[in-house]
């Protein structure tokens, strides 16, 4: 609270407060970020919008059908969700970039919301182990029975859970995420959507 207060009296013209989700309620793909980044939807109030993540998540999305081709990090820049929706596992931007255990569990409750507000859900990408964790948790299972792993897979309620290494600019620049392996997640992602 005090960072974000702290925050709004730096620069009272960016959005500093809690992100909301993005995309239809109507979607069958959810997919769960981590947290706002500081200079990205922190500052833009649309989540992956301002920050090296979003570059890379869009472009993704573009390319599978999941997201027109507007995207150009700005609130207004016409970018439209198709059958999706983006939310993030923690609201508002956490000091340094790393948010604590209180933070994301005081947030698991929206994320529950956001699940339950989306009657055609039948997949959730979760973005680094974070998302997966608190994903798991917020269906009510044990995060020890679900390995958070790049590519795994798992079925929780009926839904399908895709997990991916987050698409930060520092898993893309240390090569631990590659374009093609973020490609792969949703092509898995559209042909699971296909069935
Ligand atoms: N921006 C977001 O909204 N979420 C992330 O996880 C990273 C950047």
């Amino acid at each position: 609270m005090d960072f974000r207060q702290a925050a709004r009296k730096r620069d009272s013209s960016w959005h500093n407060a809690p992100v909301p989700s993005f995309g239809p309620n109507s979607a069958r793909l959810l997919i769960v970020g981590l947290a706002p980044g500081l200079q990205g939807a922190n500052r833009t109030g649309r989540p992956f919008t301002g920050d090296y993540a979003g570059d890379l998540l869009y472009a993704t999305l573009n390319k599978f059908g999941f997201a027109n081709a507007r995207f150009e990090a700005r609130p207004d820049d016409g970018l439209e969700l198709i059958d999706t929706r983006i939310t993030n596992a923690v609201r508002c931007v956490p000091p340094e970039n790393k948010p604590v255990g209180a933070e994301i569990a005081a947030c698991r409750p929206f994320l529950s919301a956001t699940i339950k507000a989306m009657p055609n859900l039948r997949a959730v990408v979760a973005l680094g182990r974070i998302a997966h964790e608190s994903l798991i948790v917020a269906l009510g299972e044990r995060p020890s029975r679900y390995g958070f792993g790049h590519g795994a897979r798992h079925q929780i309620e009926g839904y399908s859970i895709f997990d991916s290494y987050h698409c930060s600019r520092y898993n893309t620049n240390t090569g631990r995420l590659t374009p093609q392996m973020f490609e792969a997640v949703f092509a898995s992602v559209r042909a699971e959507l296909a069935t």
